[in-house]
């Protein structure tokens, strides 16, 4: 933008922060603006791809306008949609918590926002996952902290690794965040793996607690995901959950924390989280209703989502892994596949890195990915995530043009 006088100085922390999933979207907007059609796999929304959330979540937030409930809720949410929520970590994974455990906000983003907020003093470190959603990244350095990522391994379908979480694990960590299933690699962690990162914040619960990233919870396709709080009770850990992904209704902001606090080692940093939730009010209060609603109410709509995305997961791993110079490892969750380049590993393709790949893609090719390194500059670099969410036509028109691209680039 031009400025026709002095600029004022813009906080450094806000101009540092970056989110690859947006970033790539101004040139495919430019693109657009030329009139070209861009098959767009970078943003993890479902409904522009024809999923709807079920008619019953659509009535209820109808009536809960008719029913007039447009004022402000209670900060730490609607006591309807807390006891739904309450009402549903019983059934679904057997751990019953009090309503006073639970805190809701515009979003997981927000309820992040908000932890992270009430956690980070100077100096502290935050283990992330490699590759993870970038919020995780650019939250603990807005908020004057260190993210430390660990690795996940590609050749274990992007398990972690708990070995390196073991030995990054130091007096200085505050948090250690598990992203179950992941977005970008969309891995899905068997309990054993859970109990290992639980019993390592178990081991440093003096200082640290576990961050568990829930959002994808009931969005698998092989076998079923394990709450970190069914498998660790006695571990101070606060699980993070929403409406976004699994009830279809990612425009309706809704997400919230849940609690669990054996030693009462999280006493303060809850009442940091609640006194920050007070001061920006609260979330949507017709949402609210409506999600209450939502989670007592039928669930026929996460089978059907899950059947029509099994048969995507399975059509995009075969068909990449076909294309020569591409590797998919199987997402077993979430709506993502992170491909690697092999011409980005060895060097001996055009390309400088892979937000250069991803760019030349979506310009020759008009489709649009996100850069691997924009979910971690080390474990994701060489890669690129799309979203399997288009039905099996679209995919494998952007596959075929993948498959062109890379010949027509790689050829001698
Ligand atoms: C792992 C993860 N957590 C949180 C979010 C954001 O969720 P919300 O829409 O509730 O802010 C996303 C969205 O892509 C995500 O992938």
């Amino acid at each position: 933008m031009q400025t026709t006088g002095h600029a004022l100085a813009a906080a450094d922390r806000s101009l540092q922060v970056e989110y690859a999933i947006r970033d790539v979207v101004l040139p495919a907007r430019e693109l657009e603006a030329q009139g070209h059609e861009v098959l767009k796999l970078n943003i993890g929304d479902p409904i522009p791809y024809g999923f709807q959330p079920p008619q019953h979540m659509l009535d209820a937030l109808a009536q809960a306008v008719a029913a007039g409930h447009n004022g402000y809720t209670a900060s730490e949410g609607d006591p309807e949609f807390v006891d739904a929520i309450v009402r549903r970590e019983q059934r679904r994974n057997g751990v019953s918590y009090d309503a006073s455990d639970v805190i809701v906000g515009t979003g997981v983003t927000e309820v992040l926002q908000m932890l992270l907020g009430a956690s980070i003093l100077p100096g502290d470190e935050v283990l992330i996952p490699g590759p993870a959603y970038p919020p995780y990244d650019s939250l603990v350095k807005y908020f004057g902290g260190t993210p430390v990522h660990y690795a996940t391994l590609e050749e274990e379908d992007w398990q972690p690794d708990v070995d390196d979480v073991r030995a990054k694990l130091t007096d200085r960590t505050k948090a250690v965040c598990l992203i179950n299933p992941n977005n970008p690699t969309g891995a899905l962690y068997p309990e054993t793996v859970v109990k290992s990162f639980a019993d390592l914040v178990g081991e440093h619960q003096d200082h640290a607690f576990l961050v568990s990233d829930e959002i994808y919870d009931d969005m698998t396709f092989d076998g079923r995901q394990v709450a970190s709080a069914t498998v660790a009770p006695d571990v101070p850990m606060v699980t993070l959950n929403g409406m976004s992904k699994v009830y279809l209704v990612p425009g309706w902001r809704l997400g919230h924390s849940l609690w669990n606090d054996p030693t009462g080692s999280l006493a303060q940093i809850k009442e940091g989280v609640l006194k920050v939730a007070r001061n920006r009010i609260c979330a949507s209060s017709i949402a609210q209703k409506a999600a209450a609603a939502a989670l007592d109410g039928p669930q026929d709509h996460v089978t059907a989502m899950n059947d029509a995305l099994r048969v995507r997961r399975d059509f995009t791993v075969k068909r990449l892994n076909e294309i020569d110079g591409i590797h998919c490892a199987r997402p077993d969750g979430a709506f993502y596949a992170f491909p690697r380049v092999e011409s980005l590993v060895d060097g001996s393709g055009p390309w400088k890195d892979d937000k250069e790949f991803v760019l030349d893609y979506l310009r020759e090719e008009k489709v649009l990915a996100v850069h691997g390194s924009g979910f971690d500059p080390e474990y994701g670099r060489d890669h690129f995530r799309i979203v399997i969410l288009p039905d099996t036509d679209i995919l494998g028109a952007a596959f075929d043009r993948l498959e062109a691209f890379l010949q027509r680039r790689l050829s001698p």
